[in-house]
């Protein structure tokens, strides 16, 4: 007979999680109401979707809520259209020991000739919290497929940029307060 212990909650909350179970689809029609002035969907529209969806596939692998701490990069490459139908897909590229980057991939059909445009990528970064809102740590993730261990090197290219460059502000700020100029207000939510 087996004598191994069960794992605890807390262990089982930070069991390694495949990529796949973290994947979201949020569809939408754009309406009148999500156009800019130049009668297009305005750019904030998507994000704002985008960022849900992202958050969604976060809290999905974290197993509870997750901040948005940044958005590394929304690129918008074909406009959409009122009357398309938006689709969001979102899923965890990689993780850290609190936070996670999401990319999302935002499709626009438009509904009268059936074409799929890739209009937009993103990624966004969440932090898991606990009760009190404190950073919580999340689980390794597991890239199982060639594309998925693709999108997790670039997370950590994106990841190891994103350290190297507030180093490098932070560093320039020291030299510029070294030199006699006013100290600035400083937190690690500076770019
Ligand atoms: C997100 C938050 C909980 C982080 O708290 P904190 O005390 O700064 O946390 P830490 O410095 O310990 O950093 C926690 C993680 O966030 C990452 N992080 C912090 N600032 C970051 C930034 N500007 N960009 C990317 N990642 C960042 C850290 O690298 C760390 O990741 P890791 O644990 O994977 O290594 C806090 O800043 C917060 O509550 N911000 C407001 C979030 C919010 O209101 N979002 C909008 C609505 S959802």
């Amino acid at each position: 007979m087996g004598t191994e212990d069960a794992p605890t909650p807390a262990a089982e909350a930070l069991a390694p999680r495949p990529a796949s179970a973290s994947h979201v689809v949020l569809s939408q029609l754009m309406e009148v109401t999500d156009a800019n002035v130049l009668g297009n969907v305005h750019g904030g529209v998507l994000m704002r979707l985008a960022d849900t969806a992202a958050a969604l596939a976060a809290a999905k692998h974290a197993g509870g809520p997750c901040v948005t701490v940044s958005v590394d990069q929304m690129v918008f490459r074909e406009p959409v259209h009122v009357g398309d139908l938006v689709t969001f897909r979102a899923s965890v590229n990689g993780v850290g020991t609190t936070s996670l980057e999401c990319g999302v991939r935002i499709e626009a059909e438009r509904l009268r000739t059936g074409e799929v445009v890739h209009a937009s990528s993103a990624y966004f970064v969440y932090v898991a919290i606990d009760d009190a809102g404190r950073p919580r740590p999340v689980p390794p993730l597991v890239a199982e497929t060639p594309e998925e261990r693709r999108r997790q090197r670039e997370a950590e290219m994106r990841r190891a940029n994103r350290i190297r460059h507030r180093e490098e502000l932070e560093r320039a700020r020291s030299a510029a307060e070294a030199q006699g100029e006013e100290p600035a207000a400083r937190g690690s939510m500076d770019p």
